[in-house]
């Protein structure tokens, strides 16, 4: 019997997808730190092999049947949540802005110059940092220019991620007149004493008005950021949290858990560990919204994302077609992401790349005329297999083995070792393995990274330190 079913007599304390899962399971899994899997390979395997040269190989081999899609990254933001995990620098001024918006634009010319056609884009994500700190006429210039550049679909989803508190009402106009359908509003928590203590300071109110604004501009389809384990939260305040962007009706919800890894992210050490839930308790606030939005109707997409029934990534997901890239899941399948600006990863049939992260890296490259790649890493056989199989699991919660392993032109059993060595995963019911397919059970959805890992032969090579597993 295993440790999920053995408690399944137990009351739940909240009845949800975590239900019956002990502290002691917990702290096991929690104990391993494991990849998001938003790629596999995953950025800490990356190395400087690939660099602009190797790149630009790639993109002169696209060929014109392709689709695509554009990343652009604006890694500005006018105050610093103490939480923050992402790529962004603090700017009172807007002359940074200026200038580096001046080098990713010569960057889309020169990645665009070497794709040879135009490729047929169907998503543009702009993510941060807060795009929206960009001026609402750069804003427009830009989109124009991609629209000169690609050949971008009168269909094609726009999104941009905002941060409703420096949003105004001629941003949100400039974003619906270029064409902006999806908005995502960073949130977090609505309540007071969180708010203080991640430096985020974000009455409902701002966050109503962004909304309005945004619909009075067009833009309908809305995806709010909610967090948990972020300091002072509880069950009850993030269910609360919960309540309150429900009554914003919003699409979809991401709820990630607070990623603290302050020996990367030093401003992370403002955050008092002392009123941080503990693995358990994570679990528990997570089991509590993903409960409050499961009674509203949503259904849970992957690991962290909730949408509701009809739209277009729970269609996807019912469907096996959900996909996972570095914005998240994603209804995006191009076989091409050009990432643009500092930071940024893009994923082509040949492999991953990433942009340098230091501004004054990634500027002089594009001043020398260098295509500003950092890194990246080449495709084997082997990685291409596993990547399949591994965003399968990470999308579907399941996946067959003997398929992807046929689909590849493999021996149906060239998996058998890995399902062989989950042995003490299902002893825990954290995986459910059938012949050659292999579940993760929806009471260990939020451990599917676990059994991903099993499947990542690079992980044992020891790059990187990832944030806990819950
Ligand atoms: C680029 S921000 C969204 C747009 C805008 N900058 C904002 O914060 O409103 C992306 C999202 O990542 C999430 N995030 C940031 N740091 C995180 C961390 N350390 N752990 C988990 N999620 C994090 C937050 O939910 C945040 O809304
Ligand atoms: S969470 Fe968003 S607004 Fe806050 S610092 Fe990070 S990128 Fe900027």
């Amino acid at each position: 019997m295993n440790a999920i079913t053995a408690l399944a007599g137990r009351p739940a304390p909240v009845k949800s997808p975590s239900h019956g899962v002990d502290a002691a399971l917990l702290a096991k899994y929690d104990g391993l730190r494991v990849p998001r899997y938003t790629s596999y390979p995953t950025a800490p395997h990356f190395t400087p092999d690939v660099n602009g040269d190797v790149y630009g190989g790639w993109l002169a081999a696209i060929e014109p049947s392709r689709s695509g899609s554009l990343y652009l990254h604006i890694p500005f933001c006018q105050k610093m949540c103490w939480y923050c995990g992402c790529h962004t620098k603090i700017v009172a001024r807007y002359e940074p802005i200026a200038e580096y918006l001046g080098h990713l634009r010569r960057e889309v010319g020169m990645v665009a110059d070497r794709i040879p056609g135009r490729l047929a884009v169907r998503h543009i994500h702009f993510g941060g940092g807060t795009p929206t700190m960009m001026a609402p006429a750069d804003f427009e210039s830009l989109i124009g220019l991609l629209r000169e550049r690609f050949d971008i679909a009168a269909n094609a989803e726009l999104a941009v991620e905002i941060d409703p508190r420096t949003l105004t009402a001629e941003m949100a106009a400039a974003l619906g007149r270029a064409g902006v359908n999806r908005a995502s509003l960073g949130v977090q928590d609505f309540d007071a004493v969180v708010q203080e203590a991640i430096n985020r300071v974000q009455p409902r109110a701002v966050t109503e008005q962004a909304l309005e604004w945004l619909h009075g501009a067009g833009i309908d389809s809305i995806n709010l950021d909610l967090m948990y384990g972020l300091p002072h939260q509880s069950v009850e305040s993030v269910t609360r949290s919960a309540e309150i962007a429900l009554e914003m009706a919003p699409d979809r919800l991401s709820v990630f858990g607070y990623a603290h890894v302050p020996w990367m992210k030093t401003h992370q050490k403002k955050i008092d560990e002392s009123v941080l839930a503990d693995s358990l308790g994570r679990w528990e606030q997570f089991a509590a919204i993903a409960d409050t939005l499961a009674a509203a109707g949503y259904s849970a997409i992957g690991l962290d994302h909730f949408a509701r029934p009809g739209d277009e990534l729970a269609v996807q997901q019912e469907e096996g077609r959900l996909g996972r890239n570095f914005q998240g899941y994603t209804t995006d399948d191009a076989e091409v992401l050009l990432g643009f600006g500092s930071s940024s990863i893009g994923a082509l049939p040949q492999g991953y790349v990433q942009n340098a992260v230091p501004f004054d890296h990634y500027a002089a490259a594009i001043e020398e005329g260098r295509l500003p790649t950092a890194k990246g890493i080449a495709l084997t056989e082997d990685d291409k297999v596993r990547r399949d199989l591994i965003m399968r699991l990470m999308c579907d919660l399941s996946v067959d083995t003997a398929a992807i392993a046929r689909a590849h032109g493999l021996d149906e059993g060239a998996f058998d070792p890995e399902l062989a060595g989950m042995a003490d995963l299902v002893a825990d019911g954290v995986a459910v393995v059938e012949g050659r397919r292999v579940h993760v059970p929806e009471a260990a959805r939020p451990l599917m990274r676990i059994v991903a890992a099993r499947f990542d032969t690079h992980l044992s090579k020891g790059a990187g330190r990832h944030s806990r597993a819950v």
